[in-house]
């Protein structure tokens, strides 16, 4: 005989079992996340003034402006990308030359500049062509690159890459490592004669010679030697990947200004998707960069956090738990207590020139939301005496697709197609350079 009460715990274990076989699918679909591209859901949300101090006073006038850009940086390094080290020492080597590339129109040479002055200290390695014709030190691109410095051209005396490397699916990796299969295959991103016979200079670095892109609890590539120097900053405010890679530009920018070749006042940093997050960082952090260029950067970069819409803080931290300080996870469907947002990012960039691309079909960087951070940057511009976007007032909606605003010192273009560094941007960059990078005499 089973006793009453034995059989009503009976049934309750029942209901539980039930409950939870019926109920847990669906907790994980909800925890699942769905992107809203729906413009009428986007939450509400009130963004910070770049030109309203902490304390509501407004900012009126350049001297004013530069007490609030130093508060600004200190709030991004808190709050989004980490505190990253003081400039350690560099030194390099050369470890090889061309003078003969491209049939002649360049002169390429692999670097291998160290973070450090140890004999052991971590190394990355620049891939520089500088135009044969130039007279004097030109201006440069400089870039990071995300498969190695071998699959930005197929010139067979490129080296490939030993640092780690993400698999792909093809041939061009093999157990993290790159393969000569994956020579040139990033061409189409970086057309390097097309540079050169502008006029310009090209360097691009591999960024997981700065630092691989895994979660490692932020150990590998710069961050192990050189983090010891952050000990006494909290551990939820130190650097991440992002602030690595920005400063191994930093640090890419220290030995350009001990190259003859380039004229490092002339410097145009440039980055794609993560790498063009990197890029604003660098660029905001540290005002030696003349020009800055954000390629397709979405969250994290030039879009607005707090529309939520593509991809959001709660999302990118949870894809890609490295790239911020661990202070950004408190945003996680919670932008609005973010103390700054991202056209904050865009006016550290002020006065320098600054041009921001977007594609028509990249809707998880949320092309609008990078339009609108690129015209609320404008009043910084202004307030320091530039054009701004150009023009007497700001263009009340995103330009069409292929018509670039270019005419002042905030560029921006949505591009017809997919999310990528095409031909089509580097044809608006090298025109905003012409206007922006010649050589004052
Ligand atoms: C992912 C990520 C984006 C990033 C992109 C890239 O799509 O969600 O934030 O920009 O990768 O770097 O390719």
């Amino acid at each position: 005989m089973i006793s009453p009460l034995a059989r009503k715990s009976f049934s309750l274990l029942f209901l539980l079992t039930l409950s939870f076989v019926f109920l847990a699918p669906t907790i994980a679909e909800a925890q699942k996340f769905v992107a809203n591209y729906d413009e009428s859901k986007i939450p509400d949300y009130q963004l910070p003034d770049p030109l309203v101090t902490q304390a509501g006073e407004a900012v009126t006038t350049p001297e004013q402006w530069r007490e609030r850009r130093s508060v600004l940086v200190d709030l991004f390094e808190k709050h989004v990308y980490g505190v990253s080290p003081k400039p350690c020492p560099i030194r390099h080597s050369l470890v090889s030359c061309d003078e003969n590339a491209l049939g002649g129109k360049a002169v390429r040479r692999e670097v291998d500049v160290f973070f450090g002055e140890s004999d052991d200290a971590h190394s990355m390695r620049l891939l520089i062509y500088t135009p044969t014709k130039s007279t004097g030190a030109s201006a440069a691109f400089v870039g990071l690159n995300f498969q190695g410095n071998h699959t930005i051209d197929p010139d067979p005396s490129i080296s490939i890459t030993e640092s780690w490397v993400r698999d792909r699916r093809d041939d061009s990796t093999d157990g993290h490592r790159a393969t000569a299969a994956g020579r040139g295959v990033a061409a189409s991103r970086w057309p390097v004669e097309t540079i050169i016979d502008r006029g310009y200079s090209l360097v691009t670095i591999y960024y997981g010679d700065i630092d691989p892109d895994f979660d490692d609890g932020f150990q590998n590539g710069i961050h192990g030697p050189l983090g010891s120097q952050l000990d006494d900053v909290p551990q939820v405010h130190r650097w991440g990947s992002i602030a690595a890679w920005a400063y191994g530009l930093s640090r890419a920018l220290d030995y350009l200004e001990t190259d003859s070749a380039i004229d490092a006042t002339r410097v145009a940093v440039i980055g794609h998707s993560r790498l063009g997050k990197t890029s604003l960082w660098a660029g905001a952090s540290d005002p030696r960069f003349a020009m800055v260029i954000s390629n397709d950067s979405g969250c994290g970069g030039a879009a607005l956090s707090r529309r939520a819409i593509g991809e959001t803080i709660g999302r990118i931290n949870t894809s890609f738990p490295h790239w911020f300080c661990d202070q950004y996870v408190k945003y996680n469907e919670n932008e609005n207590a973010c103390p700054v947002d991202q056209h904050e990012l865009l006016a550290l960039i002020a006065p320098r020139p600054l041009y921001v691309a977007s594609a028509t079909e990249d809707q998880w960087a949320d092309p609008k939301g990078e339009f609108m951070s690129a015209t609320l940057a404008d009043p910084v511009y202004r307030l320091l005496g530039t054009d701004g976007m150009g023009g007497k007032s700001l263009p009340d909606e995103m330009p069409a697709a292929d018509q670039p605003i270019k005419s002042g010192r905030i560029g921006y273009h949505l591009r017809t197609g997919k999310h990528d560094l095409a031909k089509y941007d580097w044809e608006q960059y090298l025109d905003f350079a012409d206007k922006h990078l010649t050589k004052k005499e």
